[in-house]
């Protein structure tokens, strides 16, 4: 990486004061961990979003694109820059024929607020679960049995070069939490949804019935990342946790929640570094009882980029 010869003076021109260092990390993750970035950019257009990936991907300078923030966390420092996108990826807007075209930084929870002004159904497995569209999409967020990646129509990105791309639905795998078929790197601007329309009152005592079942089942008003571990097919990861008797487990300022097993939460102080021990925990408890490896759904963002809970 030669990033120090000449990078920061052209993204400074680029940017101005959307450009800021050395930027605590906690205050940019639900779970409120983290040492401090080198950099920060918010991007307010795609054509600026273009050039400053293009310009990062010349200097080989670690980018990391920050939806909500509720789906990650930072073991420690960030040796990158960390995109934000701005108003420009936050449009929002009924097309013809039940469609909705909608910028990747919307809050999940406004397209779905969106879409019910508009009585149209076919997100309401988003209902309860925070963080932006962009995020939404890559993880294929969803509950319930229903995730977005079903009403998706076409996705328009840029690639780690800053080339623009476009998406059919046919070109893309969605699947449990996981979304295929986008070139590595990649950065979601927007997205075309095609929605069903539907009695506004049925939207709406669905949209209440999974409020509801969340408000009873998961933690809330406390610092975390949602669920943890992907479920292992057919069973659920908080069951198995809980059966291990681990709910209440410590490590440092983080603990298993006593409410659900498959949420950490943090207490006050935890650290990145807190939060994988826990996790390694966790796995190692239900390895040896149940001889299932749980896999993180939670993305563990490394100095250099996301990494895996071996690498640490
Ligand atoms: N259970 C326990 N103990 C616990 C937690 C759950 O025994 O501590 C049992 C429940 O009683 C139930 C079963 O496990 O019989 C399944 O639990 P739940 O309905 O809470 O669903 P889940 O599989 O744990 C998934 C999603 C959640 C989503 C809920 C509700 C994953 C990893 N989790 O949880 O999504 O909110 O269904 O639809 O897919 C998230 O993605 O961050 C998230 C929280």
């Amino acid at each position: 990486m030669n990033c120090d010869r000449g990078i920061w003076p052209r993204l400074t021109a680029l940017l101005g004061s959307a450009l800021t260092f050395n930027v605590a990390l906690a205050p940019l993750c639900t779970f409120g961990v983290g040492g401090r970035a080198r950099a920060m950019a918010c991007l307010e257009t795609e054509v600026q979003a273009a050039e400053v990936r293009r310009l990062a991907a010349a200097e080989g300078l670690p980018v990391l694109i920050l939806g909500g923030g509720s789906n990650l966390f930072f073991v420690d420092d960030f040796q990158g820059l960390i995109l934000k996108l701005g108003s420009g990826f936050k449009k929002i807007q009924r097309l013809e024929g039940d469609r909705v075209q909608v910028g990747s930084a919307v809050a999940s929870s406004v397209l779905l607020k969106a879409a019910l002004g508009w009585s149209l159904s076919g997100l309401e497995g988003l209902a309860g679960i925070p963080g932006s569209v962009g995020g939404a999409l890559m993880m294929n967020a969803g509950s319930g049995g229903s995730s977005i990646g079903e009403t998706v129509e076409s996705l328009d990105c840029l690639d780690a070069q800053g080339c623009r791309l476009s998406f059919k639905a046919r070109d893309l795998v969605f699947s449990y939490r996981h979304l295929a078929g986008l070139p590595a790197g990649s950065l979601i601007s927007s997205a075309r949804l095609k929605l069903k329309e539907a009695e506004r009152e049925q939207i709406k005592s669905d949209l209440f019935c999974r409020f509801q079942a969340r408000r009873f089942s998961q933690p809330k008003g406390v610092k975390s990342a949602g669920c943890v571990f992907k479920n292992p097919a057919g069973d659920s990861a908080g069951r198995l946790i809980d059966l291990c008797g681990l709910k209440g487990s410590r490590v440092g300022g983080c603990e298993v929640s006593q409410i659900h097993a498959n949420f950490i939460i943090n207490r006050g102080g935890a650290s990145g570094r807190d939060i994988v021990e826990l996790i390694r925990h966790v796995i190692q408890v239900v390895y040896e009882r149940y001889g299932l490896l749980l896999e993180p759904e939670v993305k563990i963002i490394g100095p250099g980029g996301e990494v895996t809970i071996d690498d640490i």
